[in-house]
């Protein structure tokens, strides 16, 4: 395929890809706030660096086409990730804002590693970036049952994850610090699978437990602080054991589910304090307009609240996580940049 087609191609895809976003929530759309621009002024047009494993891309490797983005680059850069399996540990790093990876289809975009240990250092995927977007990927830490292993950890502030796969079993996605979108992601673990003190909104996300544990266990360490994790029509299922909605890693933890499909795997309590009756009185956990077996509130702890309608309404938009001023659809238009495509840029 030579690069006029390729371009081509690309703009159906991503065409269609908009017409899917714009029409499933009109607020993806808004425009960039300047506080967030970060120097980029052209949010339509993006240099394209392609990362294919057979060499007929500028890398073999997703790392390398990281690392390729020049320190505070002032342009979006969009890494398009060909179909395979990716056995890499990636860093995208603090001093590189505006990259975008992107797939086709988590099913076939495979990101994969296998270590266990600790949660800083096990991620297969680091995002210390901000601004960043991960579309149509597999990320995996395929350590399996006998410890901690983070898949995804994200610290970057205005991330957005959209058709992803995020699976591990303990500690699958570190949402550390920062505001983050996951739209249509698939997450997967057992035990404390989502956990972290960043503001993040999940979106029509599916949540999967593959064994007795907790789904969230939410970081936030005082009232002060504006963080927490909102699932807004979502739908959890699970094999295996009962399944706790959360546990708090810190003492104001807060995690808020609304219109949210619970299957059976959600015990009839609910929630845990984590072996501290001190945290009942301090973390905030609300259900809203949940449904499906797992919702039934009548034993769920006394300390978690059926929220009304005032009290959800903060946390039912991207307002929550200031998402009308960062979150934008993907560039329409690609170029090339000749310091990256060069026949030596394979390796
Ligand atoms: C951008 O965000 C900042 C701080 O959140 C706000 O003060 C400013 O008014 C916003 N600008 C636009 C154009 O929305
Ligand atoms: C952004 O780039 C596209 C494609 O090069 C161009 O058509 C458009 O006018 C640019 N927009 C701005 C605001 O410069
Ligand atoms: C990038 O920006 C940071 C902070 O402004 C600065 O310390 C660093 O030297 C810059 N790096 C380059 C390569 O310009
Ligand atoms: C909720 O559970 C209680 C007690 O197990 C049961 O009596 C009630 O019918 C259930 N409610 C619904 C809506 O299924």
């Amino acid at each position: 395929m030579d690069a006029a087609s390729l371009i081509i191609k690309f703009h159906v895809i991503f065409f269609i890809l908009l017409l899917v976003c714009s029409n499933s929530n009109s607020t993806l759309a808004m425009a960039a706030n300047d506080s967030s621009s970060g120097g980029v002024t052209n949010f339509s047009t993006a240099i394209l660096i392609r990362v294919d494993q057979s060499g007929q891309g500028d890398f073999k490797k997703i790392q390398d086409a990281i690392d390729a983005v020049p320190s505070n680059n002032s342009e979006l850069f969009f890494i398009w990730v060909k179909p395979g399996t990716y056995r890499e540990k990636i860093v995208v790093p603090g001093d590189k804002p505006f990259i975008t990876l992107s797939g086709t289809e988590a099913s076939n975009t495979i990101i994969t590693w296998s270590e266990g240990g600790d949660i800083t250092d096990s991620p297969t995927l680091t995002v210390l970036a901000s601004d960043f977007v991960a579309r149509y990927l597999t990320i995996q830490n395929s350590f399996g049952t006998s410890g901690k292993a983070v898949a995804l950890k994200v610290k970057g502030d205005r991330v957005a994850f959209y058709g992803c796969r995020i699976q591990s079993y303990q500690d699958t996605l570190l949402d550390d610090a920062g505001r983050h979108y996951y739209s249509n992601c698939y997450i997967e673990g057992a035990v404390d699978f989502i956990f972290g003190n960043a503001a993040s909104l999940y979106e029509r996300c599916h949540i999967h437990s593959v064994a007795a544990g907790a789904i969230t266990a939410q970081g936030r360490e005082s009232p002060l602080e504006n963080t927490g994790f909102t699932f807004l029509g979502c739908k959890i299922t699970g094999t295996g054991g009962s399944t706790a909605l959360g546990r708090p890693w810190g003492s104001y933890s807060r995690v808020v589910f609304a219109y949210t499909f619970m299957s059976s795997i959600i015990q009839p309590e609910g929630w845990n304090d984590w072996g501290d009756s001190t945290k009942q009185s301090t973390a905030y956990y609300g259900e809203y307009k949940c449904y499906g077996a797992g919702a039934n509130r009548s034993k769920r702890v006394g300390w978690s609240r059926s929220l009304s309608n005032e009290e959800a309404a903060p946390f039912l938009t991207k307002n929550m996580i200031g998402g009308r001023s960062w979150l934008r659809p993907a560039p329409t238009h690609f170029k090339r940049r000749s310091t990256i495509v060069t026949p030596t840029g394979e390796n």
